[in-house]
């Protein structure tokens, strides 16, 4: 573990700390927020040995072939919900920059290439000490037999969706370049950034207690179904697990 010199897109965030093996750079950064670890600093782990996704899932990363990582935020109640949002297009508009690729969320923060998933985000936050972790995981030049066999269908990584292999130094750079450069503007942007990429817009899904149409997300990141009956719902992610997306 080590701090390393910083390229110019790095001097935007905080300090940056290459972790070798983790069990996993939420938990780590979580206890860095904890211990006072100031604004915008990042973890970065070669391989994590427990790594975590969301809904209390796992998160399996080839070390190497993937980025793992965690930013620490420090802020205040706004921004602190607009993080979901501004998280998801950071990693979108890194991924496009870097590998050449269209990629759209899905509601709330799975990011998606041609309908699979190539990154995942976990927000952790603490509002009452005003910080949140943000981690990320990619799958940046992941090969289609590392992926486990129930994972094929549904997961891709940039190498596989642009045809070629892709610089973990330069994606990490651009992911704290539009990181950073998302939370210091105004939350509008995020939110039109977000919007021209929902992948559930106009989608058939189905959650615990009903289905409907999304029809995108409102201005505090909660997505908005109407059911068949023409009632209007506002999802909210922290409570609700979507269950099924029906082909478009
Ligand atoms: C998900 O899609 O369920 C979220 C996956 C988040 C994985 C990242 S990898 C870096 C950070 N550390 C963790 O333990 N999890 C996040």
């Amino acid at each position: 573990m080590g701090l390393t010199p910083r390229t110019p897109a790095e001097a935007l965030a905080g300090p940056i700390v290459h972790m070798g093996t983790i069990g996993s750079t939420n938990d780590r950064a979580r206890e860095l927020a904890a211990a006072g670890a100031p604004d915008r600093t990042v973890l970065v782990a070669d391989r994590q040995t427990a790594g975590r996704g969301r809904q209390g899932r796992t998160w399996v990363a080839p070390p190497g072939h993937s980025l793992t990582f965690s930013l620490l935020v420090r802020t205040e109640d706004d921004q602190l919900r607009d993080l979901p949002i501004v998280a998801a297009v950071a990693v979108c508009e890194a991924c496009e920059r870097i590998a050449g690729v269209e990629a759209q969320i899905k509601w709330p923060n799975d990011v998606w290439i041609e309908r699979r998933k190539v990154a995942g985000i976990l927000i952790e936050a603490r509002p009452q000490e005003s910080w949140a972790v943000v981690g990320v995981g990619v799958n940046v030049n992941t090969s289609e037999d590392e992926f486990p066999p129930e994972l094929r269908e549904s997961a891709t990584s940039l190498a596989i969706a642009s045809g070629s292999e892709v610089s973990r130094d330069e994606l990490l750079d651009a992911m704290f370049e539009r990181l950073t450069g998302l939370l210091d503007e105004r939350p509008e942007a995020a939110l039109d950034a977000y919007r021209t990429r929902d992948a559930l817009f106009d989608r058939q899904i189905e959650w615990s207690s009903g289905a409907g149409t999304a029809k995108g997300i409102d201005e505090r990141g909660n997505l908005v179904v109407f059911t068949g009956e023409g009632k209007r719902v506002a999802l909210d992610a922290g409570e609700v697990h979507l269950h099924g997306l029906r082909p478009p």
